[in-house]
C-alpha cells in the first residue's frame, strides 16, 4: 500500500455523488406478539451506499416490516441491523428515527403547520438556528420543484395529493440524513403526477446521492427507480436480489417468474429509454420566419410536420405544413399539450406523454431542451417486441449500467447534457413544458385530483 494520493484508483462510478450510509440486516426476524407465524422468518440483506432499493412482493409479505425494522419504528425480534457499518440496534431509536428520512403515503404532513414548519419539524429538534432553517427549507423547497415564495407558507390542504408528498420528501431530508425509507410514497397519486413524483426522485437522488430504500406494489416502480429491486414472499423470504436487469432476463425461481409475469413487457418499457429507439428527423422553424419559406424547406425535405422552436431550439407547437400555410410568418402560440419527451426518458413515458396528448408521436429534446427528433408510437411497440424477443431467446444479458450511465453511444449529435445524468436532463426537458402550463403554481397536475 502507498500513500500516494495521486495514484488513488479511479472510483468505479465517477459521476456518482454518494453521501448515503450502507445499510445491513444481519439475520433481522420480525415475529409479532400473537401470530403463528413470523412476519420476517429471517433475513440478511445489504444494501450498498448511495443505492436505491425496492422492496416488492405480495401484499403482507413483510415489505412495511422490514421498513419500518431499519429505523426501529417495529423493533426486531431477533438480529442485528447496521447503518454505515454502526450497529444501530442497540441505540436510542428516538436518535436514530432523526438521522434516517421517513416518507410515508400520502406526505403525512402535519395539518395546521404550515409547509416551512413541516419541512422544519426535525431541525428544529435538532436545535438549528432559525436562519440555517430557513436556508434549508428554502434550498428543499426549491430541490422538489415547489417555489418557496409561493410555497413556504401554504398549508396541506391548500396542495395538490402530488405537491403534498414533494413536501413530505423535502422534510424527511432536513436534517440532511444518509437513508431515506419510503413506504409506497407514490401510492396514493394519479398515473401522471406519479411518474412526475418518480422523476423528480431520480433527480433529486442524482443530486443528493442519498442510500433510498423503498416499498412499492408496483413492479414497474420498482424497476424504473430502484438500483436494485428485493422481491420477497410471505415471511420475508428473498426470492431475487438484483438489478432489474437480472430480474427481468433472469428470475431466480417459479416465484420471481410468476411475480414478473405479465409485467415483464411494461418493465421493459421502463428499462429502455427513448434514445435506444431511433427517431425521425424534424423540421424545425423559427417565430415570426416567414411561412414561405417553411413551407418551401418542408416541400425540399418531404416534411407534413413543422416543429416551431424558440431561440434555444425548445419546442413551442408542432403544426402540420397546412396550418403554417394559413398565417403570413410562424406564430408564437405555445401548445401546451404536445407530447415531450427527453432522449433520456424511459419508453414508457414516452407512450405516457403521447397518451396524455392524444397524439401517436412525441419530440425527443437533449439535455437542454431542444428538440432533436421525433418518435411515434410504432417505433416504440416495435422496440418493444424485439426486446422480448430477445428475453425469449434468452441468452445475452444486458447491463442496466449501459442504460443507467450512459455509457452506450448516443445517436445525436446535440452537446448537451447526456454527459450528465439522464433523470436531470429528463427533468429539464420537462420543464419546458410544465413550467408554462403550471405558471406560478408548480403544480402536480392537481387539475385532474
Ligand atoms: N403490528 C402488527 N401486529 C401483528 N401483525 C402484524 C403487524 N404489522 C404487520 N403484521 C403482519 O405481518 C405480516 C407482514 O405485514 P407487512 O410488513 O405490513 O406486509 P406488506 O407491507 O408486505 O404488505 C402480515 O401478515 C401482517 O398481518
Ligand atoms: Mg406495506
Amino acid at each position: 500500500m502507498t500513500d500516494d494520493v495521486t495514484s488513488r484508483p479511479a472510483p468505479t462510478a465517477p459521476d456518482r455523488n454518494v453521501t448515503g450510509a450502507s445499510i445491513k440486516l444481519d439475520g433481522v426476524v420480525k415475529h409479532f406478539k400473537g401470530q403463528d407465524k413470523p412476519a420476517v422468518a429471517r433475513l440478511d440483506l445489504e444494501i450498498t451506499a448511495g443505492d436505491v432499493v425496492a422492496f416488492v412482493g405480495p401484499s403482507g409479505c413483510g415489505k412495511t416490516t422490514t421498513l419500518k425494522m431499519i429505523n426501529r419504528l417495529i423493533e426486531p425480534t431477533e438480529g442485528r441491523i447496521f447503518i454505515g457499518g454502526r450497529d444501530v440496534t442497540r441505540e436510542d431509536s428516538n436518535k436514530l428515527r432523526q438521522s434516517i428520512g421517513y416518507v410515508i403515503q400520502s406526505g403525512g404532513l402535519f395539518p395546521h403547520w404550515s409547509v416551512a414548519k413541516n419541512v422544519g419539524a426535525i431541525p428544529r429538534v435538532l436545535g438549528w438556528d432559525k436562519k440555517r432553517i430557513a436556508d434549508r427549507t428554502e434550498y428543499l423547497l426549491d430541490l422538489v420543484g415547489l417555489d418557496p415564495k409561493i410555497f413556504a407558507d401554504r398549508l396541506p390542504k391548500d396542495m395538490s395529493g402530488g405537491q403534498q408528498q414533494r413536501i413530505g420528501v423535502a422534510r424527511a431530508l432536513a436534517a440532511d440524513p444518509p437513508v431515506l425509507l419510503m413506504d409506497e410514497p407514490f401510492g396514493a397519486v394519479d398515473p401522471i403526477t406519479r411518474v412526475r413524483l418518480q422523476d423528480s426522485l431520480i433527480a433529486i437522488q442524482h443530486e443528493l446521492g442519498k442510500t433510498i430504500v423503498f416499498v412499492t406494489h408496483d413492479f414497474e416502480e420498482a424497476t424504473k427507480l430502484g438500483d436494485k429491486v428485493l422481491i420477497l414472499s410471505e415471511g420475508g423470504h428473498v426470492q431475487q436480489y438484483a438489478t432489474p436487469e437480472e430480474i427481468l432476463t433472469d428470475p431466480a425461481t417459479p416465484f420471481v417468474e410468476e411475480f414478473v409475469g405479465s409485467g415483464a413487457k411494461l418493465a421493459y418499457l421502463t428499462v429502455t429509454r427513448v434514445k435506444d429507439v431511433d427517431y425521425d428527423n424534424v423540421l424545425t422553424a423559427r417565430i415570426g420566419e416567414s411561412s414561405q419559406g417553411v413551407i418551401d424547406r418542408a416541400r425540399a425535405s418531404g416534411q407534413t410536420w413543422v416543429v416551431v422552436v424558440d431561440e434555444a431550439g425548445r419546442p413551442r407547437s408542432w403544426p402540420s405544413v397546412a396550418e403554417v400555410a394559413t398565417k403570413p410568418v410562424v406564430s408564437d402560440y405555445l401548445d401546451r399539450r404536445m407530447a415531450v419527451v427527453a432522449q433520456s426518458s424511459t419508453l414508457n413515458d414516452a407512450l405516457d406523454a403521447m397518451l396524455a396528448a392524444s397524439q401517436g408521436a412525441a419530440l425527443v429534446t437533449d439535455g437542454r431542451g431542444a428538440v432533436i427528433g421525433s418518435i411515434g408510437i410504432g417505433s416504440v411497440t416495435q422496440t418493444i417486441q424485439s426486446k422480448l424477443a430477445d428475453v425469449r431467446a434468452e441468452e445475452r444479458k444486458i447491463s442496466y449500467e449501459s442504460y443507467i450511465d450512459g455509457s452506450d453511444s448516443s445517436p445525436t449529435p446535440v452537446v448537451a447534457a447526456e454527459d450528465e445524468p439522464h433523470v436531470v436532463v429528463r427533468d429539464e426537458a420537462h420543464v419546458v413544458v410544465d413550467e408554462e402550463s403550471n405558471v406560478g403554481t408548480a403544480d402536480d397536475g392537481s387539475g385532474t385530483q
